[in-house]
C-alpha cells in the first residue's frame, strides 16, 4: 500500500511540493476531530506536517472510522496529496503551514499508551518526569534541535580540525588519575582484586604522549569524568573538544580557537570578532572581581582608598574594594539585608551599603554611618564615578574574599537589574594566569590549571623565592562570563616538570608512581607542545539559548549526579562485589529463602 510513493521527511515539504503524492511516517502529535474531518499533525525528526483526512477524498469508507481512532503518539505511515491549504487555514507560524497531506491511506505502526506528559514545548512537566522519560522528552521539537544543533557543531568543529591538520585519536576511558583538581570515578577491575581504574577528567595526560608520539595535531571529542559538585553549567559527565599541537606558541592557539568559533557561532546568528579582546588574569580580578569577567555591562569593581577613614577596621584591611549600582539608592532595606546576607555567606565580615542622596544630611545615607566620614564617601563615590541615586556596595577583608564577594554580587545585580543588553556576546581571552595558588586550609600551593602548564621561563627562578609571583603560559576562552575552554602551553622538560611538581608538594617517588610514564616519555625528545579543551556541552548551552546544560546533552544526570531513567548509580549485587574483590566472600551474609 505504501511503498508507491518515496518516503519524505515530514517537514521538509512546502508549497512548491503541491500536487505531488507522498509517504510520510511519524508520530501523533496532536488529533482534531471535526467529524467528517480529522487533522493529524504528524511529527518526525524535520518538523511537523499537517494531515487531513477528509471524506470527501478518501478512497475508502472505513478509513475516517480508523483516522478517528487515531491516539497521540501513535506511529504512522501516510500516503497522501500535498495540497495548498485555503487562504484562510494557512499558518504562518509552522514552515510546512501553507499546505497539508490530503491522506489517501493510513498505516498504523504501532500503537502508544498515553504519554506521562504532553509530548509539546514549553512542556510544564517537571524536569525529574522528563528525565525518567527521557526518550520522550528528546521527541520534543525543542529538545530534537538541540540534538540536531549539537552533532551540527560538532560537525563543523571537525571539519576545521580536518582541515588544520589535525588527527582525530581515541584515548582511553579505563585509565589512571589524571589531576584535574576534582575527585576521580573509580572502577575496580576483577584481574587485579583491589586495584582500580579511575575515569579520564580529561585526555590531558594521554594528548601530551602523543605529542611525544610526534602526531603534532592530535584533537577529540572526548568525554571526560569528574565527580565535583554540580552546578547549572556542571556535568560529572561532560564533553570537551580536546586538542594539542606540537610547536605552538600562545598566539597559534588562540588563532586555531578564533577560526573554530567563526565556523560555528555565525551560524547560529551569534557575530564573532575575528580576534577576541584579551585581558590579563589580575586585569579581570581587579576590575572584575573574578576569572571569567562579563564583559557586557558595567558595574566594575574598584579599590577604593579608606585609608583615612574613621574605621579602625576598614582602615586595616587588605583590601577595600566597592562597585557603584546606578539608581541602587532606591533599593528597600529588605533587598540590602539580602545582599549583605549573601555577602556574608560568601565569607565577608560584612557589607558596607552607601546611598548616594543629595537632598540627606551629609549628602548619603549608610548601615555604617559610624565608620564612613563625608571625605571617605567623596573619594569612594569619585572612584567609582558614581552619581547621586546611585548605591555604593563595599566590602573589606582579604583580597581573595573581597573580589569574590563583589565579582558573585556584580553578577546577580546585573541580572536582576536587567543591566545585560540583549543580543551581545563578548568573546574574551584571560591571560597570564599565576601558576600556583595557595590553599591556607593545608598550607600547601595548588597548580591553578593543572600541574603540566608551563611557566613563564622568566619567571622560573622566583619558583625558588617567590612561587606565587609565578606567571603560568595559561589562558582561558570566556563568553558573556562563562569559561568555554581553557589551557596552556606545557612543560616539555623533565627538570622543569620535576621543578614544578617540587613546589606542589609531590615528591620524587610521588611523581614517578603517578606520572612516571609521562617524566619518563619526557625523556626520549618530547616537543615543545600546548594546547587547549572546550566545553561542548557550554558552548551548546550558548548557542541553543539553554539555561540548563541538561538541555543539551541526550541522557544527562540531574544535579545530585543520577539517572533517573536507568536508575543508576545503584547497588549491585554481593557476589558482584565479592568477584571485584571489595567484599570478602566471609563478610557476605547468606540470604536465608
Ligand atoms: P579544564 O579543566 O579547564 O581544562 O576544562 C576545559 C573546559 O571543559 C569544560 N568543563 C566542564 N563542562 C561541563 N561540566 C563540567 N564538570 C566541566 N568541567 C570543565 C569547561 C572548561 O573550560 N586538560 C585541560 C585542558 C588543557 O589544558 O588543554 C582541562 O581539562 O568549559
Amino acid at each position: 500500500m505504501t511503498a508507491s510513493a518515496p518516503r519524505v521527511p515530514a517537514g521538509t515539504l512546502g508549497r512548491e511540493d503541491a500536487g505531488k503524492a507522498v509517504l510520510v511516517k511519524g508520530w501523533v502529535h496532536r488529533r482534531r476531530d471535526h467529524g467528517d474531518l480529522v487533522f493529524i499533525d504528524l511529527r518526525d525528526r524535520s518538523g511537523l506536517l499537517q494531515i487531513v483526512f477528509d471524506a470527501e477524498f478518501l478512497p475508502e469508507p472505513g478509513l475516517l472510522a480508523r483516522a478517528k481512532e487515531l491516539r497521540g503518539e501513535f506511529v504512522l505511515a501516510v500516503t497522501g496529496k500535498v495540497v495548498l491549504r485555503d487562504e484562510a487555514a494557512r499558518n504562518a507560524e509552522m514552515p510546512t503551514g501553507e499546505i497539508e497531506l490530503r491522506a489517501t491511506a493510513l498505516e498504523v505502526l504501532n500503537r502508544a499508551e498515553t504519554p506521562p506528559f504532553q509530548i509539546e514545548d514549553g512542556v510544564k512537566a517537571s524536569e525529574d518526569l522528563r528525565l525518567k522519560y527521557r526518550y520522550l522528552d528528546l521527541r520534543r521539537p525543542e529538545m530534537t534541535s538541540n540534538l540536531v544543533k549539537r552533532s551540527d557543531v560538532t560537525f563543523r568543529i571537525r571539519q576545521v580540525l580536518h582541515e588544520e591538520g589535525f588527527l582525530e585519536v581515541e584515548t582511553p576511558i579505563l585509565t589512571k588519575s589524571t589531576p584535574e583538581g576534582a575527585r576521580d570515578f573509580l572502577v575496580p577491575s576483577r584481574v587485579h582484586p583491589g586495584e582500580f581504574y579511575a575515569l579520564p577528567q580529561s585526555p590531558q595526560l594521554f594528548k601530551q604522549l602523543l605529542m611525544v608520539s610526534g602526531v603534532e595535531r592530535y584533537y577529540q571529542i572526548a568525554r571526560c569524568f569528574r565527580d565535583e559538585d554540580l552546578r547549572a553549567d556542571r556535568q560529572p559527565e561532560f564533553t570537551q573538544v580536546d586538542l594539542e599541537l606540537s610547536f605552538p606558541d600562545e598566539e597559534t592557539v588562540y588563532a586555531l580557537i578564533e577560526k573554530i568559533f567563526a565556523a560555528v557561532f555565525p551560524a547560529y546568528g551569534i557575530p564573532c570578532p575575528a580576534r577576541f579582546p584579551r585581558m590579563t588574569h589580575a586585569e579581570a580580578m581587579e576590575r572584575f572581581g573574578i576569572d571569567r569577567p562579563d564583559t557586557r555591562y558595567g558595574l566594575e569593581l574598584r579599590t577604593l582608598d579608606f585609608s583615612s577613614s574613621p574605621s579602625e577596621i576598614l582602615r586595616a584591611a587588605e583590601t577595600v574594594k566597592g562597585i557603584a549600582v546606578p539608581g541602587g539608592s532606591a533599593f528597600a532595606r529588605k533587598r540590602l539585608d539580602d545582599l549583605e546576607a549573601a555577602a556574608k555567606q560568601l565569607g565577608a565580615s560584612g557589607l558596607v551599603w552607601v546611598k548616594l542622596q543629595s537632598d540627606l544630611p551629609g549628602g548619603f545615607n549608610s548601615n555604617a554611618k559610624k565608620l564612613l566620614d563625608e571625605a571617605t564617601v567623596a573619594a569612594a563615590r569619585a572612584s567609582l564615578a558614581a552619581n547621586d541615586g546611585d548605591l555604593l556596595l563595599v566590602v573589606a577583608g582579604k583580597r581573595a574574599t573581597v573580589d569574590d564577594v563583589l565579582g558573585t554580587l556584580r553578577v546577580r545585580l546585573a541580572r536582576e537589574e536587567k543591566l545585560i543588553p540583549e543580543g551581545r556576546y563578548d568573546f574574551l581571552w584571560v591571560t597570564d594566569f599565576p601558576l600556583l595558588e595557595w590553599h591556607p586550609e593545608d598550607r600547601r600551593w595548588y597548580a591553578m590549571h593543572h600541574p603540566f602548564t608551563s611557566p613563564r621561563p622568566e619567571d622560573l627562578p622566583l619558583l625558588d623565592t617567590d612561587p606565587g609571583k609565578v606567571h603560568a603560559r595559561a589562558y582561558d576562552v570566556v563568553l558573556n562570563g562563562m569559561e568555554l575552554g581553557g589551557g596552556s602551553i606545557r612543560i616539555h622538560q623533565p627538570e622543569v616538570q620535576s621543578k614544578v611538581f617540587a613546589t606542589l608538594g609531590i615528591g620524587p617517588e610521588e611523581a614517578k608512581a603517578k606520572f612516571g610514564f609521562l617524566l619518563d616519555a619526557f625523556r626520549f625528545g618530547a616537543p615543545p607542545h600546548g594546547g587547549l579543551a572546550l566545553g561542548l556541552d557550554r558552548m551548546l548551552m550558548i548557542l541553543t539559548k539553554s539555561t540548563s546544560i541538561r538541555d543539551v546533552i541526550a541522557f544527562p544526570k540531574t544535579a545530585s549526579g543520577s539517572c533517573l531513567m536507568t536508575e543508576s548509580p545503584g547497588p549491585v549485587a554481593d557476589a558482584q562485589l565479592v568477584e571485584l574483590g571489595i567484599r570478602r566472600a566471609a563478610d557476605v551474609v547468606p540470604k536465608t529463602p
